[in-house]
């Protein structure tokens, strides 16, 4: 059975970034294949103490969890939910990794840069944030992980890192699929970028601090419209797809395929011709609020109860599986 994984941070409140970039696809895959393949959702929270954090974190990872059961994640035996903290098998392969990783291939991380900008204060831990998605995804043999574009680098990490283990020590981990590969898995044409809604140069992410450049899984419906609304665009006065001309009408185009789960070609084709920049906004904030609407209906339904019974299944899995990883690696080594 293949392994499907994906692990979104639960530092706050998702975006719509988050939720269509990695959680979204990874509902959709989950539900797909599940029958057949092993489902890996975790929280990566020791990921999380990179930034500061307020005491929030356990909350945080609770309400994450009932998100993808509010995005109509379906549970089955091979569905399996679990912390990162949970199961410490990850901290220890990513010690054994460290050992493996360079630090050239380490310090070439785009994320890294941008995190730490040359600075000598940066934690240590933003620099080995990598090694540690690696350990994520090499303990339970994951081909594929759902992801947005701003995170393959990290994926062509751990391909690199694995096969170079496996080079010397023999078969031990599987190699997660290429990029290339993932991206046509999740049955889109690139690697999804949502971008700022203000500045739709940039990514939307939740530590941009403009209130209309992002939209929160918590923002009332008609909140998220109104920033929709207000999202900039253009002046070529053209409805055309193309995220380096026109990339605030292109990110609009780009929400409202993946909202709809209406392939991007057919929104391109719907829209082809036109030029009422308005009339796009106002089908793109009609479809985000509804997807918000019954989002928020179905997690208000969502009790920890439920969410804690996962855990509990799921890290008993996730701890038993990735510790057979762990010692082959342990043997590898000549530590066991
Ligand atoms: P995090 O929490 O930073 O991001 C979670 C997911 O959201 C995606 N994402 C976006 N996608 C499209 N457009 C955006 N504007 C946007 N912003 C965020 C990210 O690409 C990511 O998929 N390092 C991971 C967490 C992690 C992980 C793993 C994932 C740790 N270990 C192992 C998979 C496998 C991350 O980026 O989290």
């Amino acid at each position: 059975m293949k392994t499907i994984l994906t692990g979104i941070r639960a530092n706050s409140v998702l975006t719509l970034g988050n939720y269509l970039g990695a959680l979204l696809p990874m509902v959709r895959l989950a539900n797909e294949h599940s029958k057949d393949s092993q489902i890996n959702i975790f929280v990566p929270d020791l990921h999380s103490i990179i930034s500061d954090v307020d005491g929030s974190l356990k909350e945080n990872t609770i309400r994450t969890i009932k998100y993808y059961l509010a995005a109509g994640l379906e549970i089955n035996d091979n569905v399996h939910i679990y912390r990162q903290s949970y199961v410490p098998a990850h901290s220890e392969l990513c010690w054994m990794l460290d050992c493996v990783a360079t630090m050239g291939e380490t310090s070439r991380m785009i994320q890294f840069k941008e995190k730490s900008k040359g600075q000598e204060s940066c934690n240590v831990g933003i620099f080995n944030y990598p090694i540690l998605m690696a350990a994520d995804i090499l303990l339970y043999d994951a081909e594929y992980i759902p992801l947005g574009e701003d995170q393959f680098q990290h994926i062509e990490l751990t391909r690199n890192i694995a096969i170079r283990f496996n080079h010397k020590y023999g078969d031990i981990f599987t190699i997660p699929a290429k990029t290339a590969d993932q991206v046509k898995f999740m049955g889109v044409s690139d690697g999804i970028r949502i971008r700022d809604l203000l500045n739709p140069e940039k990514k939307m992410s939740k530590s941009t601090a403009a209130e209309n450049s992002k939209i929160m899984l918590d923002d009332s419906p008609e909140k998220a419209a109104k920033k929709i609304m207000s999202a900039t665009t253009d002046s070529l006065g053209k409805i055309k797809f193309d995220m380096w001309g026109q990339p605030g009408i292109s990110n609009l185009m780009l929400i409202e395929s993946l909202v709809t789960n209406v392939p991007l070609q057919d929104v391109i084709a719907t829209w082809a011709g036109e030029t009422r920049y308005g009339d796009l906004k106002k089908q793109v904030a009609a479809s985000v609020s509804a997807m918000l609407t019954d989002f928020q209906a179905k997690l208000a339904g969502i009790t920890d109860e439920q969410v804690y019974a996962l855990l509990e299944s799921g890290e008993k899995y996730a701890n038993e599986v990735a510790n057979r990883k762990l010692l082959a690696v342990q043997k590898a080594f000549g530590l066991r």
